[in-house]
């Protein structure tokens, strides 16, 4: 289908798992996409829906760095004249336990999902703002509405705070002369990419993420599976669909109804 043909869209962490879903979901729609992410990533990631005939760039944009992020919303302005979708899916997993991690882990956890999601958003703002529209999705997490397992305290305060910048941008936007842009969140559970299957390492050894899932998740998930990278990119695109501009400042939890709220 190409129900977003000749829109610009802008993908931060667009080189991980389910931001290469992503991005390869608004390519399939007529989009042009704009990869961002560090090292190589970005570009196999543009290849590889170049190579299936969709329209992508790519770019090396470090979230922790306000200029890159000022350089993906500049590269959309210069090649498209616009920006119409930002997706930032840009995240770090590190676990570790609150009471013995090293602060320099928190910050960074921090600094990725939460000051990267703003910096990103930040960036996108002015030609938005400009235009009177665009679509923005934050991807967070089911962690972003309630505690893990203790060994990710900062990702889940970080994930938080991504929803919670969401939910007061969307309030600023609607109510501030700015209707047509929106501003959610998708919230996914245990997902079948990037660090959903990375090996963890444990005390009784490295375990992959499928096996932590049988182990811990899959008894309290209804659906009794993890969700697909595809799943998660298709309601992306869903929030950038003109059917959807009612939605603004939500957190749709894809997880296979994990939670409920
Ligand atoms: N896989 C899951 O089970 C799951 C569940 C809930 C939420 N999420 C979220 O989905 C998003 C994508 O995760 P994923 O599972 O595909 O993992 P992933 O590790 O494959 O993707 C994350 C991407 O972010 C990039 N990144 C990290 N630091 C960056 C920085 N400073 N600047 C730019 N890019 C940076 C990485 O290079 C990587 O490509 C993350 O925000 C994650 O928190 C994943």
């Amino acid at each position: 289908m190409s129900r977003l043909k000749g829109q610009a869209v802008v993908v931060t962490g667009g080189g991980g798992g389910i931001g290469r879903a992503i991005a390869r979901a608004f390519a399939g729609e007529g989009a042009s996409v704009i990869v961002g992410d560090l090292g190589d990533s970005a570009e196999a990631a543009a290849a590889a829906i170049r190579a299936e005939g969709g329209r992508a760039v790519a770019a090396r944009a470090d979230v922790t760095r306000a200029e890159d992020m000022r350089a993906l919303a500049a590269l959309a302005e210069r090649e498209h004249g616009r920006l119409d979708v930002l997706v930032t899916c840009a995240g770090l997993g590190l676990s570790g336990l609150l009471a013995t991690q090293d602060e320099a882990d928190w910050l960074s956890v921090i600094e990725v999902n939460l000051n990267g999601t703003y910096r990103a958003i930040r960036a996108a703002l002015p030609t938005m703002m400009a235009q009177g529209s665009g679509r923005i999705v934050t991807i967070a997490s089911v962690l972003g509405k309630m505690g893990g397992f203790g060994y990710v305290s900062a990702y889940v305060a970080s994930k938080h705070g991504v929803i919670g910048i969401t939910r007061a941008l969307a309030a600023e936007l609607g109510s501030q002369g700015y209707p047509g842009i929106t501003v959610n969140a998708i919230c996914p559970g245990y997902t079948r990419a990037g660090m959903g299957i990375a090996v963890q390492s444990t005390k009784a050894g490295p375990r992959s993420g499928e096996e932590i899932f049988e182990r811990y998740y899959k008894r309290q998930v209804p659906q009794r599976r993890m969700m697909e990278p595809e799943e998660i990119a298709q309601v992306a695109v869903f929030l950038a669909l003109p059917e959807s501009a009612g939605i603004t400042g939500q957190a749709l939890n894809v997880d296979g109804g994990f939670v409920m709220s």
